[in-house]
């Protein structure tokens, strides 16, 4: 039965939706009660209020300053690889720059400037295409520029922020500014800056080398991930490395791989990795979640932290 509280809730957002969509260019894409299992790599979540795709960094403005205005909670979305939405979805808006404006890769010698929602399958073609290296390791994350930067992404040893020479972010007001990292809070695995400024894009900087060369790191990256991660929807990997033993070893060494609440299981390719067959809800990998952290604490002593942000309900 719904609620007397959620019918309210449901045509405040309603009414919102419509102010806001007066407020964007007509470019813009605004939807009402999107679901976020279309825009999350491991396939769960619940409807956000109000989704929208701004076709400018005006309507972007725009945006943020009625959210503000009016004490409307907002998430910015990038390719939903690292993200968890709980089922009851997301009250307020989800923003994501998957516009082509937002999009843009420019090249300048060694410097290369990415819009926040470039890939990063682009990013590190488009490097070894100039004979760039250094950004070999983004080939095979799931990911855009922008969730990059906010989660300081990683892969075969190498970040986001060891490639950043800055960051151009916009504010909650509206606007614009450019960071270097000696000025931003970059950790393993997050870029705490970024929680209060939205990345509108970076310059990324490499080495020149050869393209040969710069193409056989990317392949043998690639074999490495294809030989060792699954191909089932997942978020990448769940829990952050402890600082004594990576999660994946540490799972698959207590043999907890193939646990499964519901339709979330642990993969039997990769101890950190939490796939979904099809059918798991955002509860069931939250429940495996928490088992896997109490089985691992009650055996080793070790906390592990999720990796992946977790959002709405
Ligand atoms: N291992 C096992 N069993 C497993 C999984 C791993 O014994 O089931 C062992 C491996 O043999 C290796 C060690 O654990 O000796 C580390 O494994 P791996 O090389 O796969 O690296 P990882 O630390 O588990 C990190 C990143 C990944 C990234 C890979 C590849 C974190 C939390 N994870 O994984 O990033 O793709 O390195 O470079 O730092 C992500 O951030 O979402 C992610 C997938």
């Amino acid at each position: 039965m719904t609620s007397v509280p959620d019918i309210l809730a449901k045509s405040a957002s309603l009414n919102f939706a419509a102010e806001l969509a007066a407020l964007i260019s007509s470019a813009a894409l605004l939807r009402r009660d999107e679901p976020m299992a279309r825009h999350t790599t491991l396939r769960v979540g619940g409807p956000a209020d109000v989704y929208i795709e701004p076709a400018s960094e005006a309507d972007l403005a725009a945006v943020l300053k009625f959210c503000g205005a009016h004490k409307i909670k907002f998430f910015i979305l990038g390719r939903g690889s690292n993200l968890l939405v709980r089922d009851a979805g997301f009250r307020g808006v989800v923003i994501c720059l998957a516009q082509p404006m937002f999009s843009k890769i420019e090249i300048n010698g060694e410097r290369m400037i990415f819009g926040a929602g470039a890939r990063l399958k682009h990013v590190a073609v488009e490097a070894r295409r100039n004979g760039i290296a250094g950004m070999e390791f983004l080939e095979g994350i799931p990911g855009s520029v922008g969730g990059a930067l906010r989660m300081n992404a990683g892969a075969m040893a190498s970040a986001t922020f060891d490639v950043v020479e800055s960051v151009r972010v916009m504010d909650f007001a509206g606007e614009v500014r450019e960071f270097v990292p000696n000025d931003m809070a970059v950790e393993y695995r997050s870029c705490a800056t970024l929680k209060k400024y939205i990345a509108l894009g970076a310059v990324l900087r490499g080495k020149p080398d050869s393209m040969v060369e710069i193409g056989q790191r990317m392949t043998a990256y690639s074999e490495k991930r294809w030989a060792s991660q699954p191909a089932a929807p997942s978020a990448g990997c769940a829990f952050k490395n402890p600082p004594t033993i990576p999660a994946g070893r540490l799972i698959d060494e207590m043999g907890l791989k193939g646990t499964r609440v519901g339709g979330a299981s642990v993969s039997q390719e990769h101890g950190n990795f939490i796939v979904n067959d099809g059918k798991a809800t955002a509860q069931d990998v939250l429940d495996l979640i928490a088992l896997l952290k109490a089985k691992v604490k009650a055996a080793s002593g070790i906390e592990l932290h999720t990796e992946v942000e977790i959002i709405g309900g």
